[in-house]
């Protein structure tokens, strides 16, 4: 049956028509579902009314009007910047509204301000709905992954519309649902963006390595990410990174016309600075922020490369040259480099345990979340709308999907899972040593290293912390002996 009739109004309604809200109005339109799409800016209105060319798609650029376009009740996608302008939207939408309507926000919001509107909103009786969305402009309009956080209730209005419109994972079923309580869906999408750092940084590394170890060609670069994109490693981030080193300006790859320093909206951030709220380590999405931070210090990079580069120690005399140790005779390392087929083996096994690792971290995270925040995720359903139109989609989640138990999202402690990383520690650690030695930077290959070892440690230095804590301040510790809290006299 269609969604559609002359005479009816909207199923649904879009604020905001930049690339992301005119691609899933679009998609709406497309799905034979009548949707209304409100711009202030009647230019943008008017652009994708004759883009869309539908007669499911109506243009508003008067919010009245948009909002009476509506059937009750009504349900309306806020697709603006994060921040002010979801406020302020919400401001000159609320008194149009009425009780009962449904506000859902799919921009990249931060899960709090989500939890704040929800509570304001409330109050009014608006039910307010955060809803990450992924896949980028041609994930909007062809189906993206969506993630909303919401009650049994709105979620039963919003289903049959969001699902029409979503992708779909391995066994063809919509990638969309309700991931938990308010809060979640935005939590969920800020995990989603940690783990997407956190594989573009894997895989940025491992460009480093083939480029600057074997000097392998963009071209030969984009052949061995085909190759890899056909292993276990098959996913949208590896696919895409074949089109970006095939890329042509002219006769120069556009890869190397691109400034090597990497931009950032804040959602890594917020997932780094939730892991500390939290209190757990999420060693590689971290790390891998921490790397777009340091390329952006791109003038103190080249300043102190050259200095480091200067074989003369006079020349570099407020930095160590870089043979540190001069009684050692410079080692050639190089020499010591794996025959290429070799170390592309090496490296497609430590991208999938890196990987793996990656996605543990999001889960652990998302476990803890889930008891902080009482979100009531089901984490194999997370792991199955991931699996489609989102950025982190990959092969890899369908065995992640059937790891996960439903209610906990501690992928370490799967036997199989734990199984599949212990058979790629030799390669990661291979990489990462082929890194040091080399001095290619490989901190999120080592961050997955060191964060397993660190893991599964049954004993770590830290009751050395402990010690030094208790004499220099009466911290206390705790002793493996006897029960309690105890502190000593040092000195
Ligand atoms: C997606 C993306 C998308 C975007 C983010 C992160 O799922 O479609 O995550 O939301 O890439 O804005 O981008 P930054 O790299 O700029 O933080």
């Amino acid at each position: 049956m269609s969604l559609y009739s002359r005479h009816m109004k909207s199923a649904i309604g879009i604020i905001g028509l930049g690339v992301m809200g005119a691609s899933l109005a679009q998609n709406f339109a497309n799905k034979k579902i009548q949707v209304s799409a409100y711009n202030h800016h009647k230019d943008k209105v008017d652009a994708l009314v004759k883009k869309a060319n539908s007669p499911y798609l109506v243009g508003h650029d008067i919010l009245k009007k948009f909002v009476t376009s509506l059937e009750a009740p009504r349900k309306i996608v806020l697709m603006v910047p994060a921040g002010d302008p979801v406020d302020e939207t919400i401001k000159n939408l609320r008194p149009l509204l009425s009780k009962g309507d449904i506000i859902t926000d799919g921009g990249n919001s931060f899960f709090r301000d989500t939890l704040r509107r929800t509570e304001e909103l409330n109050k009014k009786s608006i039910h307010f709905v955060g809803m990450g969305i992924s896949g980028g402009e041609k994930g909007a309009l062809e189906g993206p992954c969506i993630m909303p956080g919401t009650s049994k209730a709105v979620w039963k209005s919003l289903k049959p519309l969001l699902e029409k419109i979503a992708a779909k994972d391995f066994s063809e079923k919509p990638c969309v649902v309700n991931v938990g309580a308010s809060g979640a869906g935005h939590y969920v999408k800020m995990v989603h963006n940690g783990i997407e750092y956190a594989l573009m940084q894997l895989i940025a590394e491992s460009y480093g390595l083939l480029k600057g170890l074997y000097g392998l060609s963009n071209d030969n670069i984009a052949t061995v990410f085909e190759s890899f994109n056909d292993t276990r490693l098959g996913s949208y981030l590896m696919e895409i990174s074949v089109t970006v080193f095939q890329k042509k300006e002219g006769t120069k790859g556009l890869i190397d016309l691109i400034l090597d320093v990497s931009g950032n909206k804040g959602t890594g951030k917020w997932t780094s600075q939730e892991a500390l709220e939290l209190g757990i380590a999420l060693p590689i999405i971290t790390e891998s922020l921490f790397a777009r931070y340091v390329s952006s210090e791109k003038n103190l990079r080249v300043l102190l490369g050259k200095k480091i580069n200067k074989s003369s120690k006079s020349e570099s005399a407020d930095l160590p040259p870089r043979d540190y140790s001069a009684e050692l005779p410079p080692r050639d390392y190089s020499t010591e480099l794996p025959p290429l087929t070799v170390f592309l083996e090496m490296l497609e096994s430590a991208l999938y345990g890196a990987f793996l690792l990656a996605y543990a971290e999001g889960f652990m995270m998302l476990d803890r979340a889930n008891t902080a925040y009482k979100f009531d995720l089901d984490f194999r359903e997370v792991a199955r709308i991931w699996q489609g139109g989102c950025i982190i989609r990959a092969k890899m989640l369908k065995d992640i999907a059937k790891a996960l138990p439903r209610k906990s999202g501690m992928l370490l402690t799967d036997k199989k899972y734990l199984k599949e990383i212990i058979s790629c520690m030799e390669s990661l650690k291979n990489i990462t040593i082929t890194g040091a030695i080399t001095e290619t930077p490989t901190a999120a290959f080592s961050a997955a290293l060191n964060g397993f070892y660190g893991m599964t440690s049954t004993q770590l230095p830290s009751n050395l912390i402990q010690g030094l804590r208790d004499l220099f301040g009466a911290h206390t510790y705790q002793r493996v002996d006897k029960k309690g809290i105890f502190h000593t006299q040092w000195e």
